[in-house]
């Protein structure tokens, strides 16, 4: 019997009469929250329970994101926060993206962290708890992010249980010059399509209806068998039958090719969205943020969307203020909006960011000159909203229940097209969450929509 083993079996006593309780609250994009996911999978088949404060647990894990400063300093903030906890004898772990970009840093700015851990090393988790309860202060996990292994776990512990994320492909390749992804999530390494479609079958048959192929880069996906392009994996879940809607994120310009939109036009079941990222509407810019590519370029993408049978509705990112955008850059950018006519808009200031290639650039941008940017943008797109989302008043939309607003006795609802619509029922028994239904439309906002169930 190996030493795990005998660690393994004591643990399984202390568990009976004690079971170690984990805290965990997680930062940032649907890919930490579906790692999340599998985090509180593999703990508890460690025989951990979860809980749902700080105080109540004997683990407390945040799973973080370093993106933006700003979201890095929650972490810290966090921790700080909670430090005294530790005279409980509680341990912190953290995970994720500021764990792999500060790695044994963090630490130095919090000594009374004893794990941290990037999300390329997880597979290593029940290993690296056992040595965390064998009492070591100093547990990394920080070095597997150039590994081909992708994070598979049958423990998932999903949260919903209607929709359901699944990783597809880790890690970018990309570089954008603004980014830190590529050097928190390591390089890009792809699931065969084989264990995609598995996990999908196996989600239909314990009832999922809804799918969301999770990759940082996800049309950058290359089948490792060879079998399937991301295009034909996305038909291949649609066709699995009891899915109703699938859904993808986040797409690059560059990977975006025409058979996604064949796909959309040929399988119903695929949704009526596309997430694509353009960052900037101006050529000078996007080459300063290495995209490559043109606003004309990535113009050309948007019309074979538009230029499908069905209604796709189309959303994406962008960075104001980077190093060198001038007032005339900025104005193609919302000219492209005009031009594009979104359904939303995710807009964040530059924030420069450790190890990336524009870290070197002066960050030339007044933070009050990137506030204005930011509001102008917005104020903008709220109008553009304001006319697309009044574009379906009078249509009748399937929408999936996702809750209900006891407070106003309106049932929550997600379209097919990814905007919220709610509604009204006129019974006194609420559909329940997870089922479909028809609404009509009646009233818009900017981003919402409202309605009543046809009977
Ligand atoms: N500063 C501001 N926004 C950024 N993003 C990525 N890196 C940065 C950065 N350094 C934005 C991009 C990306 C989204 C997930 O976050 O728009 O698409
Ligand atoms: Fe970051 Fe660019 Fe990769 Fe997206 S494609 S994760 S913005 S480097």
């Amino acid at each position: 019997m190996s030493d795990f083993q005998i660690l393994d079996a004591s643990r399984e006593t202390a568990a009976a009469a004690h079971p170690k309780t984990f805290y965990l609250e997680t930062f940032g994009c649907q890919m930490n929250v579906h790692d999340s996911e599998k985090v509180i999978g593999t703990l508890t088949q460690q025989g951990y329970q979860q809980v749902q404060t700080e105080e109540a647990a004997d683990l407390i894990l945040y799973n973080t994101c370093s993106i933006r400063d700003k979201a890095e300093q929650k972490v810290f903030n966090r921790l700080n926060d909670y430090k005294k906890l530790t005279a409980q004898g509680k341990r912190f772990g953290v995970l994720g993206c500021v764990a792999q970009q500060e790695g044994e840093k963090i630490f130095e700015r919090a000594p009374y962290v004893s794990l941290v851990s990037g999300s390329a090393s997880y597979r290593k988790l029940p290993e690296m708890l056992v040595r965390l309860e064998l009492g070591e202060k100093r547990i990394t996990g920080l070095d597997d992010r150039q590994t081909d292994e992708t994070f598979e776990t049958e423990f998932t512990a999903r949260t919903n249980r209607h929709r359901g994320y699944i990783t597809i492909i880790e890690g970018c390749d990309k570089f954008c010059a603004y980014c830190v992804v590529p050097y928190t999530r390591g390089k890009e390494r792809s699931r065969t399509s084989t264990s995609v479609l598995a996990e999908a079958q196996r989600m239909a048959d314990s009832g999922y209806t809804e799918i969301q192929l999770l990759g940082q880069n996800v049309n950058s996906y290359r089948d490792s068998e060879g079998k399937r392009s991301f295009a034909e994996l996305l038909a291949a879940v649609g066709e699995i039958p009891g899915i109703r809607r699938v859904r993808f994120t986040t797409s690059h310009p560059r990977d975006f090719t025409p058979d996604i939109v064949q796909a959309i036009d040929a399988v119903p079941t695929l949704c009526d969205h596309v997430h694509l990222p353009v960052q900037s509407g101006s050529t000078d810019v996007l080459r300063m943020m290495q995209r490559e590519y043109t606003r004309e370029w990535y113009l050309e993408r948007i019309s074979w969307i538009k230029a499908a049978k069905r209604p796709i509705s189309m959303t994406t990112d962008i960075i104001v203020g980077f190093p060198g955008e001038t007032p005339q850059d900025f104005e193609e950018t919302i000219t492209l909006l005009a031009e594009v006519q979104y359904d939303a808009v995710f807009a964040f200031k530059y924030s420069p960011r450790p190890n990336t290639p524009a870290i070197t650039m002066a960050d030339s941008i007044p933070d009050e000159t990137k506030s204005e940017r930011l509001q102008i943008l917005l104020d903008r797109q709220r109008e553009i909203q304001r006319a697309n989302y009044s574009n379906h008043i009078g249509q009748t939309l399937e929408v999936i229940v996702e809750g209900h607003n006891q407070a106003r006795g309106q049932v929550i609802g997600r379209t097919s097209q990814n905007k919220t619509l709610n509604f009204t029922t006129g019974q006194p028994i609420l559909p329940a969450a997870g089922s479909y239904l028809p609404v009509r439309v009646t009233k818009s906002f900017p981003n919402s929509l409202v309605g009543e169930s046809v009977a």
